[in-house]
């Protein structure tokens, strides 16, 4: 009976074994070769009785599928198996490169202006950010009431003491001379880079924080000549031998005279572009000799002693070196533009 025949195949079929890949075959060609038992049984099929017909062609599709997903399992068992058996990771793969970062061109520019100037004998001084009026106003010859105060907008921690000594953040490293001045006799020769801290609206020009480094130098006979030499000194050293230097004549309630310091543009070398304004000229910092009155605050006497001072802020010098066109790109942490920095020192 062709039934019973087919039954016995559907039920051989679900008890294959095959755990070759040759085994399969060999059974998928035993049921669906040419000379096989599907094409076999489908010719017997034709001898059927019309009565039967239905019967046995739905059994031999049955058969026919049982068959077809018996041999998909198998392939799929054994895919599986030799997929475990492969190793998941490579152990001989070289390691991913790790990506170090880079020092930020604001850490840079200050080890560098730090370097410049230890050559010529200036050791690193430093002062709290959180300041009070005295080291940051009065003892720098500020007056209470005095315009001058407003130059610089402050942030006030702790504002109207009776004391009248205000407790606020440093708006210039400038409050590191009197501490320093306080503490020591001359000579003094310091360097004092910090944050700074100035009420001011956020642009591409301006920050409410920034950097700042502060040189003081105190000794007998200090002379206008030696501020200009050591300046001189220390653009040729940053910027380059052929940077020329021009002071102007400026204002600073803690030094007299004061004066402004420009360099020659780095970028036209002086003869005139966007950077400089058609100048020739970039400013770069703040300089003067230390005024009696701040000497004699700080405890020094002013009769034996003379002294230069100068401060510049960071963001600019690195705006200059390296061509930074917005301040507040060097606070935003933006990989792509600090990754521009890598490998520079
Ligand atoms: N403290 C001044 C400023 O912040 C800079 C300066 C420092 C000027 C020392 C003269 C001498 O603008």
């Amino acid at each position: 009976m062709i039934k019973d025949i087919i039954l016995q195949h559907i039920e051989k079929v679900k008890n294959i074994s095959a755990t070759t890949k040759e085994e399969i075959e060999n059974a998928r060609i035993e049921y669906l070769g040419k000379k096989g038992v599907m094409n076999d049984l489908f010719a017997k099929f034709k001898e059927v009785a019309p009565e039967e017909r239905k019967e046995i062609g739905i059994l031999l599709n049955e058969l026919k599928n049982t068959v077809q997903n018996k041999i998909d399992t198998l392939k799929e068992t054994i895919a599986e198996q030799q997929e475990a058996l492969q190793p998941k990771e490579d152990f001989t793969k070289p390691a991913n490169a790790v990506s170090l970062g880079s020092i930020h061109p604001l850490t840079t520019v200050r080890k560098e202006i730090i370097d410049i100037f230890s050559r010529i004998g200036f050791t690193v001084a430093e002062g709290p950010e959180i300041e009070d009026d005295w080291h940051v106003f009065s003892a720098l010859n500020f007056p209470p009431e005095h315009p001058a105060r407003d130059m610089q907008d402050t942030f006030f921690v702790e504002n109207g003491r009776e004391d009248g000594n205000d407790v606020l953040l440093r708006t210039h490293t400038s409050s590191v001379q009197v501490r320093t001045m306080e503490r020591q006799q001359p000579p003094i020769r310091i360097i004092a880079p910090g944050r700074v801290f100035r009420n001011e609206a956020i642009s591409a020009r301006a920050h409410c924080i920034f950097h700042q480094i502060e040189g003081l130098y105190i000794d007998k006979n200090v002379s206008f000549a030696d501020l200009k030499q050591s300046l001189l000194y220390f653009v040729k050293e940053m910027f380059g031998t052929d940077t020329k230097i021009r002071l102007r004549p400026s204002y600073f309630p803690f030094t007299e005279p004061s004066a402004e310091m420009d360099i020659s543009c780095t970028i036209c070398k002086g003869e005139g572009c966007n950077i400089c304004k058609h100048t020739g000229w970039l400013e770069i910092l703040g300089c003067g000799m230390v005024d009696p009155n701040v000497l004699e605050a700080s405890g020094i006497d002013s009769k034996v002693y003379s002294g230069f001072a100068f401060g510049m802020g960071v963001e600019r010098i690195a705006m200059l070196k390296y061509d930074v066109k917005d301040l507040r790109q060097y606070f935003e942490n933006d990989i792509r533009f600090l990754n521009q920095f890598a490998g520079v020192i």
